[in-house]
């Protein structure tokens, strides 16, 4: 199977989950608009949902399939959020932001009973950090000593841009760093140690969010579930 036809799988069966009168945190990237495309179909037949928007992405995309929203602040309680990632270890930690939405997707993750995260099985890792780099939101200013100051945790870090030219802009207005490790072995410790740095907004490692990862692999699907975390 193509990997798309993986992440088809694997967001649209997290959808079976939403219930009538539920509020749902929208996550942003490819994977989870599969889960956006099926559950738009299923409020226009009749399923009664609110859902926030993790991005101004998703939310465009939210609108386009007629999915009724609302916003953390009207509703600070979300049932279910339905979201991707880009590293899954087996703890359930991810790295996530490789779209640039991990802050908005941080706040939406804390604020639900339930996080279901959608993937392919090329994201399942040993250890985070070793595929992907640790993307971190940085504010404009000082973004250069920002910069060097991450440099100091023994990686190589790179200002995110659009086609290799404009730096990239989050939906909050910030520039992204992404941090090239070789692996990063205390995810929770390093979680803490980033945002402790002045001029960091938030970085993406999610650490202790997640209930539930679908995997969609060659076999079909697969979970794997907080319960089965030592
Ligand atoms: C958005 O900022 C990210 O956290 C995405 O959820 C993540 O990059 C996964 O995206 P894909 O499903 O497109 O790989």
């Amino acid at each position: 199977m193509e990997k798309e036809e993986l992440k088809k799988l694997a967001g649209e069966k997290a959808v079976d989950l939403i219930e009538d009168g539920m509020i749902i945190g929208l996550g942003t990237g490819s994977t989870v608009e599969y889960a956006l495309r099926k559950l738009g179909k299923l409020c226009r037949e009749g399923l009664k949902i609110k859902g926030i928007p993790t991005s101004v992405h998703t939310k465009r995309i939210a609108t386009e399939e007629k999915i009724p929203l609302t916003t953390l602040d009207e509703n600070p309680v979300i049932d279910i959020t339905i979201d991707g990632a880009d590293e899954v270890d087996s703890n359930l930690n991810l790295i996530k932001g490789g779209g640039g939405a991990l802050t908005r997707e941080k706040i939406i993750a804390y604020n639900s009973k339930k996080v279901i995260i959608v993937i392919d099985d090329s994201k399942v890792v040993k250890c985070l950090g070793i595929d992907f780099p640790l993307p971190v939101e940085v504010l404009k200013f000082g973004w250069t000593a920002t910069k060097k100051t991450l440099e100091q945790f023994d990686c190589n870090v790179e200002l995110r841009k659009v086609m290799g030219e404009e730096p990239f802009i989050t939906d909050n207005s910030n520039y992204i760093l992404d941090c090239e490790f070789e692996r990063i072995g205390d995810p929770a410790q390093f979680e803490i140690e980033i945002n402790s740095i002045p001029g960091v907004v938030e970085n993406g490692l999610f650490i202790g969010l997640v209930d539930e990862v679908i995997v969609g692999g060659k076999q079909g699907i697969s979970t794997l579930d907080k319960e089965a975390v030592v």
